[in-house]
């Protein structure tokens, strides 16, 4: 079948659960999985489908979910008491137009694929249902999937319902099943409540397919990590670090050499160029550029930075929403803040922190400073301990260092303040007023030797 024969897409996100295990104040679908809410995940994979549209039936917190996922395109549907699955499911299913096929996916269940739920949907072919099964080696907790003597689903036994033959089944359901919107609507309404728990089960549709002569067809889950749900934060740690692993995998297909992949956390997109080699414990968060060659120490973490060919960030450095240009040398101990461009080569060293500043090619703050809305040309060298004094207490200003000038050590450039290209200024300078170019401008007190003074001598006790 081709897509576009396919019936349109309708995807429902099951999220209204309690999720009283997490012990939170947080709704669990809130709770992050690579810095990213569980429910984000899922509506992040769901928008890679092409739906037509996406709702997710939220209960707890709905609010608080709403606002914290804020801007995604997605039909916000309250169920105000969970009554089960199936009453979830037909809480959107008044907004879903009868020729969709419905596509159900739980907001817990994070790691799911959208290569595998396109595999289910086209399962489900025309008119049949499909649904994601995984044979597990401890089915424990699960509806199980009975099938006839041929082989052919016959329906889903939940765990409090299964007979001891059925509970010695390991086929389980996920879940997460595409069902013809029509069809999931008429049994919907059908369905009762009259079992173990007291809840409308979304599985019992499957028997009702069965009975009306729907196919059902079942889609293997090519690994476990990709069904498997979050109730507590054991689970959310085991599925964190899979996550983990997986990215760490895709980067060194990709070309990164990685000292531990178990040792590198991505809370975010990577893209990285050939060779590039990161040390252990980095954090990469948001969108972060590696290009060819980048070395990454070991225990840095870089936010929303693009890091150019062949630069070295070295151990224990924080970079946040920052450029640095190829070939910069940056650290052990720097702390890179946001709106910092480093041009070519620039080189930024140990407990230097820099702020909304340009720093020119080549240029050099290698120890113990302060460097604060400035505008640094290129090949300056700025001494140890140098500050830009840029907040006056009530505004920032700007300080601006020309080409090649020098920053003699604990100098303090009071802004809004210029210093000339080619200058020099002395160690120990206050500078409040402009430092011509080319020139040397000190402003501290001469020093003087006092000739023959005598050091005080301690008296002698009585
Ligand atoms: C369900 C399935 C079971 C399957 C298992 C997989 C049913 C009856 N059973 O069981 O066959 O093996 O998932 O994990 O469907 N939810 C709502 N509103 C409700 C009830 C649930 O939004 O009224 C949401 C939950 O937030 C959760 C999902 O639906 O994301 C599944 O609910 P849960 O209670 O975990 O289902 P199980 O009983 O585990
Ligand atoms: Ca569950």
């Amino acid at each position: 079948m081709t897509e576009a024969q396919r019936s349109p897409l309708s995807v429902v996100i099951l999220a209204a659960g309690q999720g009283t295990r997490m012990r939170s104040h947080l709704p669990k679908v809130l709770h992050g999985l690579a810095g990213r809410p569980l429910l984000g995940h899922v509506i992040g994979t769901a928008q890679a489908l092409d739906a037509a549209a996406i709702h997710v039936v939220y209960g707890h917190g709905g609010e608080q979910v709403r606002e914290v996922l804020g801007l995604p395109a997605v039909n916000w549907i309250e169920q105000t008491e969970q009554l089960g699955t199936g009453h979830a499911v037909a809480q959107a299913t008044p907004a879903v137009p009868a020729d969709h096929r419905v596509l159900v996916l739980y907001g817990d269940v994070p790691l799911i694929t959208a290569e595998t739920l396109r595999h289910l949907v086209a399962a489900g072919g025309s008119g049949a249902v499909s649904l994601l099964t995984a044979e597990l080696a401890d089915p424990q907790g699960y509806g199980r999937i009975v099938r006839g003597v041929d082989g052919n689903v016959l329906g889903i036994v939940e765990q409090k319902e299964a007979t001891p033959q059925q509970l010695a089944i390991h086929e389980i359901n996920t879940g997460m099943m595409s069902v013809p919107a029509k069809s999931l609507q008429q049994w919907l309404a059908r369905l009762g409540n009259d079992n173990a728990q007291g809840e409308y089960y979304l599985t019992d549709i499957i028997a009702m397919a069965v009975a009306d002569g729907v196919a059902v067809h079942t889609v293997r889950a090519p690994s476990e990590d990709e069904i498997l749900g979050v109730n507590d934060r054991v689970q959310l740690a085991y599925l964190e670090r899979r996550y983990q692993l997986r990215q760490a995998e895709k980067l060194m297909r990709a070309g990164v050499t990685l000292s531990d992949p178990a040792r590198i956390d991505i809370r975010g997109t990577v893209e990285a160029g050939l060779d590039v080699v990161v040390d252990i414990d980095v954090i990469l968060e948001g969108r972060v550029v590696l290009g060819d060659n980048v070395r990454v120490g070991a225990h840095c973490l870089l936010k929303e930075t693009e890091v150019g060919a062949g630069a070295v960030i070295h151990p224990h450095s924080v970079v946040e929403q920052a450029v640095i240009g190829p070939g910069c040398q940056v650290g052990p101990f720097a702390r890179i803040r946001p709106d910092t461009v480093l041009e070519a080569g620039a080189r930024v060293g140990n407990f230097v922190e820099i702020k909304k500043s340009t720093v020119g090619e080549g240029s050099k703050i290698n120890h113990l400073s302060y460097v604060g809305d400035a505008i640094i040309g290129r090949e300056a060298n700025i001494g140890a301990g140098c500050i830009t004094c840029n907040y006056d207490g009530a505004n920032k200003h700007q300080t601006v260092v020309g080409d090649r000038a020098f920053i003699g050590s604990d100098t303090q450039l009071v802004a809004p303040v210029e210093v000339g290209a080619d200058a020099v200024i002395g160690a120990g300078s206050t500078i409040t007023r402009a430092a011509p170019p080319g020139e040397l401008t000190v402003s501290r007190a001469r020093q003087t030797t006092i000739r023959g003074w005598k050091r005080p001598q301690k008296k002698p006790s009585r």
